[in-house]
């Protein structure tokens, strides 16, 4: 979410990046592995709102290299 922002994409949230809402949720569809490991909470975060696989929780995880991610906002 951090790296979003900082590149000026909007990217949604009602939670302000805490890991609740689930709103900040990216399809990374090329690049996943330069993502840091889905975590325990960011599971629990996934399950909670329904969020099917291919999905991250962007203020959940780090970028380590060349990702591409997409949502249906922009
Ligand atoms: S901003 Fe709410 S879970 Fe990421």
């Amino acid at each position: 979410m951090r790296a979003l922002l900082d590149a000026g994409v909007p990217v949604a949230s009602s939670c302000n990046g805490a890991g609740v809402c689930g709103k900040c949720k990216v399809q990374v569809p090329r690049g996943g592995e330069n993502l840091s490991p889905i975590s325990d909470d960011e599971i629990f975060i996934l399950e909670k709102n329904g969020i099917g696989k291919g999905f991250r929780i962007s203020c959940q995880c780090l970028v380590q290299g060349d990702v591409t991610v997409d949502t249906s906002y922009w």
